[in-house]
């Protein structure tokens, strides 16, 4: 929550107060990232990577703390809060890996002449964040930028200033130098603002595609500063010939509706064979209803929490009743128990034949279901979208997934497991709203910095063979 003089982070669960505080000075961050830059770019490798690895410590030396930090600010089950900590440490080794393996030094020789490839920084690099994975994600941006040699102005999601603060605390106890990451609260306008400063070499973004086209436009007249942006997706999920079904609807939910359905890789539309779909949605609708929806520290566990806040509650409150107005038919409805917290049940509607279905994102737990005649049509459904960020197949054989794969229009192509759940050793992006094919994760260290491509002999040695006219 925010406005343009204070920000205030809300426990989704409990409605109490976990931050407050003043928007940043993005003058004064950027202006610090910048005097910082010389040294930092220069120092070795090895001493950047060494700052990493003391951050990893000093992570994993406090994860738990961290982990109920992120539950409190997100209302997030605390067992998926610990594997957020858990990837946020693990992305260290990751990025030094990528970055060898991807930007690295490469020596070679052209005609006899000394032929070398290195990258350098961009120089400083704006990150942005979003509030589902408040550290994992910008987390996924900061450490291969430092470990390139940028300096950086962060910017996290006003409703995770808490969690940033946090992240940006364990760098100082691991000693990164003064002004080489700088933290910036704020709001939309404080990004815009970030976006928009003259002295940024770039900008890396996780979020929405409604802020990420905003990002796009602004950065049109300056098309030299790189600009990676990571989107939402509206993805799709077929199921065809499944074999288990118990198996197979388990990871259907968990597809959509892990993190309360808050993971830009979420299952939005399941596709199934028209006529067989009945012991598929039984056995679907079965785990739905024995999903716990709780707080964070509950006792046993939820599966998942509240979104982030009433807003978004009435977002998708709003999306779902538009659905059923069309004519979705309701086979589990979206319930809000709690009309003053943002809890919401997993939602399944029927939209087979419904028509003018938006071509959004509904970032939470609702999924919509469409039944098909047959492949070629589950195939089209599957791609009639503007995104293409995940999309999956469950059951088939070999070659109706080699199909699916040949045929999906998505970054994230999965048979058999679900949409979500992205491991961190690969690229991560997507194609359309989804993103600008500056892939993340593994593919981090690409975005980073920028190649020098060199030619080198010790002396000059040169002649002009050909069009001369004869000396005189
Ligand atoms: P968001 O776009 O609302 O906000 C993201 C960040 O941008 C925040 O820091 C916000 O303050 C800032 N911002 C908002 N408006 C801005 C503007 N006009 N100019 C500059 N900055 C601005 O996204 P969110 O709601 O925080 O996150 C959820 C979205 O993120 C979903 O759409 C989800 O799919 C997407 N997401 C994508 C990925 C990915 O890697 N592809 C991962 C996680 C989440
Ligand atoms: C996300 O980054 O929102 C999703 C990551 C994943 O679970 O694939």
């Amino acid at each position: 929550m925010s406005s343009s003089t204070r920000l205030l982070s809300i426990d989704p669960a409990t409605g109490e107060t976990v931050w407050e505080g003043a928007p940043g000075d993005v003058d004064a961050a950027v202006a610090k990232a910048r005097a910082a830059l010389p040294a930092w770019a220069r120092r070795p490798l090895a001493e950047r990577i060494a700052y990493c690895r003391s951050y990893q410590e000093v992570v994993r030396e406090n994860a738990d703390e961290f982990a109920r930090l992120i539950a409190s600010e997100t209302g997030k089950p605390l067992w998926e809060t610990k594997t957020e900590v858990a990837a946020v440490a693990a992305k260290v080794d990751i990025s030094i890996t990528a970055h060898e393996e991807r930007t690295g030094t490469r020596q070679g020789e052209v005609q006899g002449v000394h032929q070398v490839i290195r990258h350098k920084p961009h120089g400083v690099l704006a990150v942005l964040g979003p509030y589902n994975f408040p550290a994992h994600l910008p987390n996924g941006h900061i450490v291969p930028a430092l470990i390139a040699g940028n300096t950086i102005v962060f910017k996290p999601s006003e409703f995770t200033p808490a969690v940033a603060e946090y992240m940006v605390q364990c760098w100082e106890k691991a000693g990164l130098p003064e002004g080489v990451l700088n933290l910036v609260q704020g709001a939309g306008e404080t990004g815009r603002a970030l976006a928009g400063h003259a002295d940024i070499d770039g900008l890396l973004f996780t979020g929405s595609a409604t802020t990420g086209a905003a990002l796009h436009r602004q950065f049109a007249e300056t098309p030299g500063k790189i600009l990676a942006l990571e989107m939402g997706g509206n993805n799709p999920l077929i199921v065809w010939d499944a074999q288990d079904l118990e198996a197979t609807a388990a990871l259907i939910a968990q597809s959509a509706y892990l993190s309360a359905g808050q993971r830009c890789t979420c299952a939005r539309r399941l596709i199934v064979e028209d006529g067989k779909e009945g012991p598929l949605i039984d056995a679907l609708t079965a785990i739905i209803d024995r999903i716990v929806v709780g707080e964070p520290f509950d006792d046993p566990q939820p599966f998942m929490g509240p979104v982030i806040d009433n807003r978004a509650a009435d977002r998708l409150e709003a999306g779902y009743a538009d659905l059923v107005e069309r004519g979705a038919k309701v086979i589990r409805p979206l319930v809000r128990p709690r009309a003053d917290r943002p809890f919401l049940t997993p939602a399944l509607v029927d939209v087979t034949g419904v028509s003018g279905i938006p071509d959004e994102e509904h970032f939470g737990p609702l999924l919509q279901l469409y039944r098909v005649p047959d492949f070629d049509a589950a195939m089209a459904v599957a791609n009639d979208t503007r995104f293409g960020l995940s999309a999956g197949l469950m059951g088939g054989d070999r070659a109706l997934y080699d199909r699916f794969w040949a045929e999906s229009r998505a970054g994230i192509v999965n048979w058999n497991r679900p949409t979500n759940g992205a491991a961190s050793n690969a690229p991560f992006g997507g194609i359309g709203l989804s993103g600008n094919h500056k892939p993340s994760a593994y593919y981090a260290a690409d975005y980073c910095a920028f190649p020098v491509a060199s030619l080198e002999a010790d002396a000059v040695t040169g002649t002009i063979a050909v069009g001369l006219k004869p000396k005189v």
